[in-house]
């Protein structure tokens, strides 16, 4: 099997404009919700990621039709005939779990495999259980295997998440809209992605309110019917080209973004020392000669500083002038990337949730693996800024998430190829 490598000659400032691609966490849950829709619906900005195109094979899979068109999506779920996820499509990616409550309510009945832990550390569901378990679904978890069903329907119910988990919000809300009776959801996520999906859903008729904020109320309608939507853009593609630009005293102007989505993050690169400017949907950043450390990064659920732009900004804090600390308090293993940046020559020690980031002068390249999605963004980022050669493999990581990213990069003058 021929194994592809990004090749980057560094150091090389960024300077020019990238367009950022459809956002990949408001996509999937949106495909899931498709499911419920009594009509077609068509998804404009719609990234083609490896993921996005395991969620169309599920689709396909449970008997949807679904074709993309450029960056648009059209889905058509009447022919909806199957209530399971295969394996080897759960294991292609954990985040199938969001379109468990989609099928117990569209089929009456649902059979997945558990989503196997991933890069990040174990990924549980009891939030996603407990919450289908009160709308009155029956879930029996046996041999790695979850059986669903739910004879009567689902029905509204008061849901309270412990944390509020982006998925669980998802799985309730999809769930819930078409359930008998009003769904209560408190400690709801309160991303972005998490009003995407509420947009959506209205849009096909549902009837819900309070999306953004931490209590979220839906009530069942018995019917949903198609749309067309526009998806948002991606705010953790657009931080981590932020933080390309940064880590190599370019200039960047992000075209297709929601300035407004990046507020958590926007900080941060002030704190560094680098200038940005904002319109209605475009961005632009400029960094200074030499960028000032970050004094603390604590990853919280939104509106705090989102853990997926954790290892861009990592990449970017390695050459900051002093110390930076970071402190991650969502995933239990979301570090991978700093053992790769110290074969960079970054300065990093990690103890637990906390990294240590001694800014250095340089970095200088060499051959480094991807260890996630976010991980390998945040050495394609380090790499840019070294001086000499990096080689970048585990490329299946980064083909997740971000669309055309060498082309992008390139065409903001990076020598970056991929072989
Ligand atoms: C979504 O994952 C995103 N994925 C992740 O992005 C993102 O990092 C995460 O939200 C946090 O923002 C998609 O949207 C497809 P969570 P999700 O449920 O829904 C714990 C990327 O790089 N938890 O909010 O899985 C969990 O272990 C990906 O694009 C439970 O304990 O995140 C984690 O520690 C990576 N029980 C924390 O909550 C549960 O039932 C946050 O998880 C569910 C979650």
């Amino acid at each position: 099997m021929t194994v592809e490598k990004l090749f980057i000659e560094g150091p090389n400032k960024l300077a020019g404009e990238i367009a950022v691609h459809g956002a990949k966490n408001s996509v999937l849950p949106i495909l899931a919700a498709s499911m419920l829709c009594g009509a077609g619906c068509v998804l404009h900005n719609c990234p083609v990621l490896s993921d996005v195109e395991t969620a169309m094979r599920i689709l396909r899979h449970l008997g949807c039709r679904v074709e993309r068109s450029g960056s648009s999506v059209f889905v058509d779920p009447t022919g909806m005939d199957r209530d399971d996820i295969p394996d080897c499509l759960m294991r292609e990616m954990r985040s199938s779990i969001v379109f468990l409550g989609a099928i117990i309510s569209r089929a009456g009945s649902a059979h997945l495999s558990f989503p196997g832990g991933c890069e990040l550390g174990p990924r549980p569901i009891d939030l996603h259980l407990a919450a289908l378990r009160r709308m009155g679904a029956v879930i029996r978890e046996n041999h790695g295997c979850l059986d669903c069903s739910a004879p009567e329907g689902l029905h509204g119910a008061r849901i309270s998440l412990s944390f509020p988990s982006v998925g669980a919000t998802e799985n309730v809300m999809i769930a819930a809209s078409r359930a008998d009776g009003t769904t209560v959801i408190s400690n709801a996520a309160r991303e972005p992605e998490i009003c995407d999906l509420a947009d959506f859903l209205r849009q096909c008729g549902a009837e819900i309110s309070g999306d953004g904020e931490s209590t979220i109320v839906i009530e069942g309608v018995p019917a949903l019917g198609g749309c067309e939507h526009r998806v948002i853009p991606d705010r953790i593609a657009a931080s981590t080209f932020l933080a390309a630009a940064a880590a190599t005293n370019g200039r960047l102007l992000l075209t297709g973004v929601n300035p407004l989505h990046l507020s958590p993050v926007l900080p941060v690169f002030e704190e560094a020392g680098c200038r940005l400017r904002c319109w209605e949907n475009r961005m632009e950043i400029k960094a200074p000669p030499r960028l000032r450390p970050i004094k603390g990064i604590r990853t919280m659920p939104y509106p705090g500083f989102p853990t997926d732009s954790q290892a861009p900004v990592m990449a970017m804090a390695c050459l900051a002038e002093g110390t930076s600390v970071f402190v991650e308090n969502i995933f239990e293993s979301r570090y991978k990337h700093a053992g790769e940046l110290l074969r960079l020559g970054a300065n990093i020690k990690v103890e637990g949730r906390v990294a240590v980031v001694e800014g250095v002068k340089r970095l200088s390249g060499a051959p480094v693996e991807a260890p996630d999605l976010r991980g390998g963004a945040a050495l394609v980022i380090a790499g840019l800024a070294a001086e000499g050669l990096t080689e970048v493999s585990g490329l299946r990581h980064i083909d997740r998430g971000y669309e055309h990213f060498t082309e992008s990069l390139a065409g903001a003058g990076a020598s970056i190829c991929r072989r």
